[in-house]
Order: C-alpha cells, then structure tokens, then sequence
C-alpha cells in the first residue's frame, strides 16, 4: 500500500465543500433549493469569492481572480522556475444543476494541495489549479469562456452580447469589478512552453461506471461538438380562422427539425443531437406561431462523424424550412473538435489508478469539458469519477460518493507523485 499524505476525511470534505458551494444559487432557483450559478450572477461571483478563500485557507501560495473571473491558485514547486502541472475545472452550472458538474475537478486538486501544504512538501513543478469561470454556455452563448481565454480563443466580439435581460457581457464583467476589455483578456493567454500538461477530473456524467461497478475512469477520448442558434419565421395569425393547410407555422417547422435531429442522430453509435430551448417569443394560445427560436446540440466521436451529422441536419432543416415556406436562420455558437487524450498523459492516469489499487477501465466522453479547450494548446487527459443515480448529471439528481471522492483525490496525489518522478521526460 502506497503511503498517502490525505487525511481519512478526504472524501467527506470534498462531499462539504460542494455543499456549501451550492449554497450560492440565483433567483428563481435560490427560492427552490435548486442550483443555478451561471456567469458573473451574485451567486456566480459568491461561489469564485468561496472558492477563493478555500484554496488560500488550503495552503496555495498565490490566489487571484483573473480577468474572466477564473480563480487561480498556484501551489509553488521547491526551486523557482520550475514547469507547471495545470489543472482544474468549471464553477458555472447549468440551469437547477447537480453539485458536482465542474466542480469536482476543482475541489480534487485542492484537497492535495492542503495535504501537500500540510505537510510542507513541495514538487518539482508548480501546479497551476484554475477554476474556470464558464464553461456550459448558459447566460451568453460563450461556451468554454474560461479555458477559452487561457488559450487565445475569447472572441472579442462576445463582449458584446447580451443576456436574456439585455445586459452585455462587458457590462457585466464591469459590475463585478472585472476590466471588461480585450486587452486584459488577451493577456491571460498561456504559453504553453512553461506547461507539462493539463489533467482534469470529472464527474463521468454517465452510467458506463454505475454498470462495471467501478469507482475511476481513464478518459480516451472527448467527442467533437458543434451548437447552433436558430430562427424560423413563419407568419403570425389567427388560430381560429386560418385553415391548417394555410398556415406558415415557426414552430412546426422547429418541431419537424427536432425529429430529423433525433433521427439522424440515431442513425450510428455515439452520435447525439439535442434540441434543448425551444421558444415562441410573445406568442399567444390562439396564434399561430409566428416565430420559433430554438437551438441545436450535435455531438460524434469524431470531427469527421460530427461534420457529417451537422451538414445532414442542417440540409434536412433547410429542406424542411422550404417545404414549409418558414425562413430559417441557424447561426454557429460553438464547434469543438474531439480531444483524443495524449498518450503519455492517459498513462499517467493508469498508473495513479493502478497505484491505489483500483482497475484500469477505459472509457470516452460524450460530455464537453475544459480539457477540449486545454487540448489546443498543450497534452491533456482526464479521470472521471462514477456518479450515483445511474450516473445523472445536469440534474439535481447527481450525487457521488465520499468514498469516491476519496479515491479521485488519492488518484490525483498518485499522479502527482508519478509526475515528481518522471516530468523530465517530457516533451518539448
Ligand atoms: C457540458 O456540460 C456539456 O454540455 O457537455
Ligand atoms: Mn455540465
Ligand atoms: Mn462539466
């Protein structure tokens, strides 16, 4: 059995540190009990103020808000100038979220450097812990905003959009205190020269774990996604008078493309297609719906698999739209591409998980994650965690254990040791 600096708690902490995390919700949700921290809210910015006195009080030697709202944390190596291990996961949820989506990956890390810190010892690098600030694209439509800007993918123009009440991103950045330019976004680009790599651990998201009765997973692979923002227009009239066959209705034209979405997404293994808002904006019950915004989410395995899925659905939408003689506008808001995981850094992750005694069990993700972004600019490799209720996630619903907890966080320090060791044979 391999000597482990954690305290027997470890997973019980991490179980309380999400709680009191979740604490921070934003109305309506807050009122509810549910969980809803989308970009620079009150509770959005309570939670990157939590976070940020959790990894001081836990022994990192730095701790900043950088100027996307990422809280950052280094852990100093012994010697100056040493490489960084970056790490770390999102803040931000989706609308009535689950506890540990994102921010597990970011309570792991801590949790190792307060043993670290605990036991004043220091590694051969630094390491790097950033809690990302967005990721799920949920009050702009910025997916990966926060490890975006750390690879010199912040679009300057998505400054100035605006939310579901209007406000702009710069003006909302602005009232958290943040500068709200470019040039202070621009300048939290990496250079990837001073990095050995970036890890992440998750929450599977999934049953895969759930059903090989396995605690760890080794990431291969994440699947490439692309999403879209869409409009039809029809006409809007009377519900009563217009005869069904003269009607130019939006949203039957959004709910026709929603079941092309679904059967074409069904065609192969791993290929999903999500249609997930759907809305008539001032529409009444009796008129016939004159516009429909709706959006889509398409995911693949691969870019090739990905690309093919997007042009059939959105020649099929086309065809649709036509037929029904409805205007239709879908504009681009994300494209990831698949993010294999680099080799070396897969290996490292089957030698934590072997460490601790736990079985190697490979496996891919559907979801999106921090690590696609990281991907661009440096290797990258994630662990997931199993998550309980057959592995619900985006949902309340998801739980994990604290026995798991635990051993993502032995896992982590297993890693972290196997890197001490072996980082000078990294690549350049
Ligand atoms: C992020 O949670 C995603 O949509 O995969
Ligand atoms: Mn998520
Ligand atoms: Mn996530």
């Amino acid at each position: 059995m391999r000597s482990t600096l954690l305290a027997p708690d470890t997973g019980n902490r991490i179980l309380q540190w999400a709680d009191l995390l979740a604490r921070h919700s934003e109305p309506p949700w807050d009122d509810r009990g549910e969980l809803t921290a989308t970009y620079l809210t009150q509770a959005h910015l309570a939670t990157s103020g939590d976070l940020a006195q959790l990894m001081r009080g836990s022994g990192f030697d730095e701790v900043a808000l950088d100027a996307v709202g990422n809280v950052v944390g280094v852990y100093r190596a012994a010697l100056k100038g040493a490489p960084v291990l970056l790490t770390g996961s999102h803040y931000d949820t989706v609308r009535n979220a689950g506890k540990y989506d994102g921010r597990l990956g970011i309570l792991v890390p801590i949790a190792c450097v307060a043993a670290l810190a605990r036991a004043g010892r220091r590694l051969s690098f630094d390491i790097e812990l950033v809690a990302f600030a967005e990721e799920e694209g949920q009050r702009f439509r910025a997916t990966f905003l926060g490890s975006g800007a750390l690879t010199g993918d912040f679009d300057p123009q998505w400054l100035d959009q605006q939310d579901g009440h209007g406000v702009t991103m710069r003006d909302a950045m602005r009232a958290a205190g943040l500068p709200g330019d470019m040039a202070a976004i621009s300048a939290l680009r990496r250079d990837p020269s001073r990095y050995l790599g970036f890890v992440e651990v998750h929450i599977e998201q999934g049953p895969v774990l759930v059903e090989q009765a396995l605690p760890l997973g080794v990431v291969t692979s994440i699947n490439a996604g692309a999403r879209f923002v869409c409009e039809a227009g029809g006409r809007a009239e009377h519900a009563g008078t217009t005869p069904m066959g003269m009607r130019r209705d939006a949203l039957l034209a959004a709910a026709e493309i929603s079941l092309l979405v679904e059967r074409r997404a069904s065609q192969a293994p791993g290929l999903v297609g999500t249609v997930g808002q759907m809305d008539v904006p001032g529409g009444s019950i009796n008129v016939v719906p004159g516009v429909c915004r709706f959006t889509l989410d398409l995911r693949a395995p691969t870019d090739a698999q990905r690309d093919a899925l997007v042009s059939d659905v959105l020649s099929g939408a086309k065809e649709i739209a036509s037929r029904r003689q409805i205007s239709l506008e879908c504009n681009e808001s994300m494209r990831a591409a698949a993010a294999p995981s680099d080799p070396a850094w897969q290996a490292r992750w089957e030698r934590a998980v072997t460490a601790i005694g736990q079985p190697v069990f490979r496996l891919n993700s559907g979801a999106g994650h921090d690590a696609m972004k990281l991907h661009t600019i440096m290797p990258q490799a994630m662990l997931f965690v199993r998550g309980g209720n057959r592995g619900i996630s985006h949902n309340p619903l998801e739980i994990i254990s604290a026995e798991d907890a635990a051993l993502a966080v032995l896992a982590f320090e297993a890693l972290l040791d196997d890197l001490d060791t072996t980082h000078d044979d990294r690549q350049d």
